[in-house]
């Protein structure tokens, strides 16, 4: 029944975030959650740099860091461990904020957690819900997209996910290709709501297939020749050409989502969870036709659904503290010889 106080670290891709978790008794709360976003250092470049990433980390760490503390009102001796994204992610990225972690740790004698990014993002409803293992995670991001079973700490089963592009992505292509802003998801979005779904036929990649892998690159191909025959047939694209073409596509990528959620949500329930609940975590989950459409599914099927407030679905420290804050519960550290891992599947 003791309190712990843990100062997580993430880097892995372009946002540069450090955060206080103290988990009690009464469960988790989040004394400061700082994040520094890279969006305007990548914006000419049309996707993340990671050398520009990198140096941007290794630059902004030790801000947020202070900022993390000032805001918590404490200081590092009241630090129980430094949790670090120890991956998957840019490797530059990943390195800073490892080290970064060693170099505190070091310097307080205080241990030292890695953890996985994809595990923070899994384990976020715990932070926020304090959801009762095991439920049904959809983790759909600009680099991820899986169906986890979450059954524990470290407990993690991988029902099926992309095969090749994360939506997140395909989102933010679509907007390129329509000459939308970045970030694509809410560009598109946006368009969406006042375009014909039905006008343009989007595929529905592996519907057709059992089990819940998807794929989303055939979409981005399809909005591709959509676009392209309309621009050779018009000589460019109207308002509402780029509406619909956006309504056309996010209703494939919901239904995509719809039918791979009910086919994940039939494993889960075989292993009947006394509280069956599915919780969505990463980027894509704010767009609310698609959180409609999941709402929808898990009402037919008895399973709770719950989202992450927004801030904390993206990318975030708090997550981070918070996983390693039941790491650190179970025991488990780790010592300087933590090794930052661009790969690291669950
Ligand atoms: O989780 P996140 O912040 O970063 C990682 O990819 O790890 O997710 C960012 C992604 C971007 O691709 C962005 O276009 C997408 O989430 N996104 C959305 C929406 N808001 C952000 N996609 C669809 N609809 C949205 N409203
Ligand atoms: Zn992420």
């Amino acid at each position: 029944d003791r309190t712990i106080t843990i100062l997580g670290l993430e880097s892995s891709c372009d946002d540069t975030a450090a955060a206080i978790v103290r988990v009690g008794p009464d469960g988790p709360v989040i004394l400061s959650s700082v994040v520094h976003g890279q969006t305007d250092l990548h914006a000419a470049y049309g996707g993340v740099v990671p050398e520009i990433a990198a140096r941007a980390h290794a630059e902004k760490l030790d801000i947020c860091v202070k900022q993390a503390l000032t805001q918590a009102e404490i200081d590092l001796n009241t630090v129980d461990a430094i949790a670090v994204t120890a991956g998957p992610g840019l490797i530059g990225g990943v390195l800073s904020g490892v080290m970064c972690a060693k170099g505190i740790a070091a310097g307080t004698g205080k241990p030292l957690i890695g953890v996985n990014h994809l595990a923070g993002h899994a384990l976020t409803p715990r932070l926020t819900d304090q959801v009762a293992f095991p439920y049904l995670m959809l983790l759909v991001s600009g680099g991820h997209c899986q169906f986890l079973l979450v059954r524990g700490t470290d407990d993690f089963t991988r029902l099926g996910g992309t095969i090749d592009d994360a939506p997140g992505e395909a989102f933010d292509k679509t907007a390129r290709l329509l000459g939308l802003a970045q970030p694509g998801g809410p560009s598109v979005e946006r368009d969406a709501q006042t375009g014909d779904a039905k006008r343009f036929a989007f595929p529905r990649p592996l519907l057709d297939r059992p089990g819940c892998d998807m794929s989303f690159s055939g979409l981005k191909t399809a909005l591709l020749r959509t676009r392209d025959q309309v621009i050779a047939e018009k000589g460019g694209l109207t308002r509402q050409d780029r509406a619909d073409m956006s309504a056309g596509f996010q209703a494939a990528v919901c239904d995509v989502l719809a039918e791979k959620t009910r086919r994940a949500i039939a494993e889960y329930l075989a292993e009947t969870p006394a509280v069956p609940v599915l919780a969505v975590a990463g980027g894509v989950a704010a767009n609310q036709a698609i959180r409609a459409r999941l709402e929808t599914v898990c009402a037919e099927n008895g399973v709770a659904f719950t989202a992450p407030p927004l801030r904390l679905c993206t990318d975030n420290a708090a997550m981070i503290a918070y996983a390693g804050a039941e790491r650190f519960l179970a025991g488990e550290t780790d010592d300087m010889t933590l090794a930052a891992r661009p790969r690291w599947p669950l």
